[in-house]
């Protein structure tokens, strides 16, 4: 019951610890460690010492050690989703998706390491480079702290973990403190490959305190963080000239043209805006539908959605399950309410059911209702009506975040239009905006976020650019 941190190799006890309850069940299932500033510090100083360690590994040593983890984790699969249906209530079909996709995150991490690739710089296009070979060479940084969410706790760690072993780098773990299990998991699986001790360390508790004590330490050279828009900006504020890459969720759109499959689009539109109970930073939750097929397009959807299943996220049969914590459903709730009071018409849910939030649809949502411009992060969705598919675009782009958006549409101009004109960082043609493939560059612009995660994309923000040039004037 009671965890340990891993630091340095060694699972290690805390003078405090704190009690982890299930979202579901309610029950306790874990003591967590709370680490002292102390131990902090003592982690940060090992992980130093493993920055040399790092260096001294070839290409094919990190990829390796990045394909057992893949390894390790196609052995564990049920037990490794099993932990996360436990601790963060995700339904247990879509742990185990999580975990096959974590699978493929780390060995398209262990094939990336193989492919950390320079330049040579054409040093005799300027008038003074005659005589100059330069060509450049990708560095590790040193140490990142990767903070991260409760939503995937595994693939979303993965995509942090993987690309800095994949570079060479060290990494301090801190995850959500709703999830720390699947961290101390991955630990244990990570303890058995041949990635030096000190390497990879997970650290927990204190929330805020741990935060900012890595943020601002000199020896962590960049910070990788998922989560809430407020914690991301206060990181990018204390972190000085360390690397920062941020992803911070959306309030994701969907437009449906006319003359497209209704029955296929609103069974994709069921899963964008309801699994892991709309916990997800691409979740679907603003639709926009062409006024000729609006009513048919709502029915479907209505009826699709209320063939989910509610209720144990460990039972195969679960579609949704709790929130990750009761506060969470409350809020979900009172912005409902909000909605309604704006003139919103309730279409289905809105209220807890034995302990479940379920599947909400809401129509004719206010833009200012905080249910359609704030990351509602829960599993409720908007239908409103569009007159053109301007219209649909100018809806979607009214928003502070810009993550992913998709659009279903016959036209190819549309399509097109869609494409260049939809201000977000990914755009999915017929397809929901929760569509992802690890490999993927994902990220978003305004507030969803700065730079970029898929495994050859993050490797660009953890590591440095050195260029080195030879003169070889005196024909040396
Ligand atoms: C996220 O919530 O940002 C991750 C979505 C995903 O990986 O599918």
């Amino acid at each position: 019951m009671k965890k340990s941190l891993y630091i340095n190799g060694e699972w290690i006890e805390t003078a405090t610890y704190s009690p982890l309850y299930a979202p579901y069940s309610k029950e306790q299932i874990a003591e967590i460690p709370i680490a002292s500033d102390e131990i902090i510090h003592e982690a940060i100083a090992h992980v130093q010492q493993a920055n040399v360690k790092m260096e001294a590994l070839t290409s094919l040593e990190r990829a390796e050690i990045l394909f057992q983890i893949a390894q390790l984790f196609k052995e564990h699969r049920e037990q490794a989703a099993e932990i996360i249906s436990l601790e963060s209530a995700k339904p247990l079909k879509f742990a185990l998706a999580e975990i096959d996709r974590t699978i493929e995150t780390y060995q398209f991490a262990g094939e990336e390491a193989k492919r950390l690739v320079g330049e040579i710089i054409p040093m005799d296009a300027a008038k003074t480079g005659k005589n100059r070979f330069g060509y450049t060479i990708e560095q590790p940084l040193g140490t990142i702290a990767a903070i991260t969410p409760f939503n995937f706790p595994q693939n979303l760690v993965a995509h942090k973990i993987g690309p800095a072993i994949a570079t060479g780098n060290t990494v301090i773990l801190k995850p959500a403190s709703q999830t720390p299990l699947s961290a101390f998991f991955l630990a244990q699986l990570i303890d058995q490959t041949a990635l030096p001790k000190g390497a990879f360390q997970v650290i927990t508790g204190g929330g805020k305190q741990i935060g900012d004590l890595l943020v601002k330490h000199e020896k962590i050279k960049m910070i990788t963080f998922t989560g809430s828009p407020a914690v991301g900006i206060g990181i990018r504020d204390k972190a000085g000239m360390k690397h920062v890459a941020l992803e911070l969720g959306s309030n994701a759109g969907l437009i449906i043209d006319e003359q497209v499959d209704l029955d296929y689009v609103a069974t994709k539109c069921v899963t964008g805006a309801f699994s892991n109970q709309g916990q997800v930073c691409i979740s679907l939750q603003r639709i926009y539908v062409k006024d000729t097929i609006y009513e048919q397009f709502t029915e479907l959807f209505i009826e699709k959605t209320k063939a989910l299943v509610l209720g144990d996220p460990l039972s195969a049969q679960t579609d949704v399950s709790a929130m990750i914590h009761a506060n969470e459903q409350q809020r979900a709730s009172a912005w409902v309410a909000e909605a309604v009071d704006h003139g919103a018409q309730l279409l289905l849910g809105g209220k807890e059911i034995d302990g479940v939030f379920p599947p909400t649809i809401l129509a004719n949502v206010d833009r200012h209702s905080k249910i359609s411009c704030e990351e509602v992060f829960a599993p409720i969705v908007i239908i409103n009506k569009i007159t053109s598919i301007a219209d649909g675009i100018e809806s979607i782009n009214d928003s502070k975040f810009g993550l992913q958006a998709g659009i279903f549409t016959k036209d190819i101009q549309t399509a097109f239009t869609a494409a260049k004109k939809l201000d977000v960082g990914g755009v999915m043609i017929n397809d929901i905006p929760t569509y992802r493939v690890d490999q993927m560059p994902y990220g978003g612009v305004k507030l969803s976020g700065t730079g970029k995660e898929g495994l050859k994309y993050a490797i660009k923000e953890m590591t440095e650019t050195k260029l080195i040039v030879w003169n070889n004037e005196g024909g040396i």
